[in-house]
């Protein structure tokens, strides 16, 4: 795995020794949620003055509500208050509203210092504070200002995650379940035995993000297959005005595909079960009461929609799944099939 992702259970009380080997300077400021920040941060303040750095913090009301444009500008403002110069270091500490909106600051301030990812969410661990995505949210959508910004080094320390909320674990549980589906049929195993394994599957899911992005870092081409299940996830999601967990949405939209694929021979019907059965067993939904008639207006303002195409991400065996460009009517069709079966 890449050098600069550390990842060992307890390891916050050692994030600044772990980081100084990546990042230098002499201020280091800690983004983080209000939330968040209450439970861990002095820990890693504490940690970073060990290091040797002088530490100011910019602590924010928890929510997407706040991964915003005003967020973003106070943000900038107070790192140029603190006179934070290139080479000192941002640190995101918390979930991926935290890590995407830090990232972004930290990707252009100063056209770029240094940043350090801990996240503290099982989704931030396993899918956003790996791979070099950084965003805020506009009026008109989610993620429309970002850039490509990947951390000088991401530390990840598994045990945090115990004090979630049971329903925001189990929203990370559906992007730990897309890495079994889609890249590594063997991970279910891993999976069916947590929370004794946490620490091996959140290893297992980052190496895998990892290695996707390493050969597809601005999303061209391989890195597409870990939208599986997010095409139809994301009309879910809208069509809910984003009252659903994103996770939830996420296991409903492969939930769909897994049914469409089995039902059209394109995966054995084991495949589709493997992973219906994971889905209910971390009690994730696996139908929409959405119609999709309803659900494919919301295709045609996707933001992966190229003229009249769409690229699915189409499950093939347990651990395996291929990019299928498909027409409009057939990726009504996809939907129709995997809500009806
Ligand atoms: N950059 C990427 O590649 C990428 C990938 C996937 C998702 N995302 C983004 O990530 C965001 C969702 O991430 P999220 O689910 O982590 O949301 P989040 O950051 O809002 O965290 C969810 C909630 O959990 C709380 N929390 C976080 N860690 C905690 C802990 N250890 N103990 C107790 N509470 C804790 C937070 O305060 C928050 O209220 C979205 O904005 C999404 O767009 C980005």
């Amino acid at each position: 795995m890449n050098p600069t992702i550390h990842i060992e259970a307890g390891c916050l009380d050692n994030a600044g020794a772990i980081a100084r080997q990546f990042v230098g300077g002499a201020l280091a400021a800690i983004v983080s949620d209000d939330t968040v920040f209450s439970r861990y941060g002095s820990r890693l303040e504490a940690s970073l003055k060990a290091a040797g750095w002088d530490v100011v913090r910019f602590v924010f009301p928890h929510g997407e509500a706040q991964k915003n444009l005003a967020t973003y500008g106070e943000l900038l403002s107070f790192l140029a208050e603190q006179h934070l110069t290139r080479t000192d270091v941002i640190f995101a500490l918390g979930g991926g509203v935290t890590g995407d909106l830090a990232g972004f600051a930290a990707a252009t301030y100063l056209r770029g210092v240094g940043l350090v990812q801990i996240p503290t969410s099982l989704l931030a661990c396993v899918d956003s504070s790996v791979g070099g995505k950084t965003a805020v949210d506009l009026p008109q959508g989610k993620n429309l200002a970002g850039a490509f910004y990947p951390p000088h080094c991401v530390v990840i320390d598994p045990a945090l995650t115990h004090s979630l909320p049971e329903e925001t674990f189990r929203d990370g549980m559906a992007e730990v379940i897309k890495y079994a589906a889609t890249l590594d049929g063997s991970l279910y195993e891993a999976i069916d035995h947590l929370p004794q394994t946490l620490e091996e599957v959140i290893s297992r899911c980052v190496a895998l993000k990892d290695q996707v992005v390493a050969e597809d870092l601005r999303d061209n081409g391989l890195r597409q297959l870990l939208n599986f299940g997010h095409t139809f996830g994301h009309a879910i999601e809208k069509q809910a005005d984003y009252t659903l967990g994103h996770g939830a949405c996420v296991a409903m939209g492969m939930a769909i595909m897994a049914r469409a694929c089995a039902a059209k021979g394109l995966c054995s019907p084991a495949c589709r079960d493997r992973l219906l059965r994971t889905l209910t067993a971390w009690k994730l939904p696996t139908k929409t009461a959405f119609a999709p008639e309803t659900l494919f207006l919301h295709l045609l303002s996707d933001k992966k929609r190229r003229g009249q195409k769409l690229t699915l991400v189409v499950l093939r065996e347990t651990g395996r799944a291929e990019l299928t460009p498909v027409l409009l009517e057939e990726a009504l069709d996809f939907l129709k099939t995997g809500w009806e079966a």
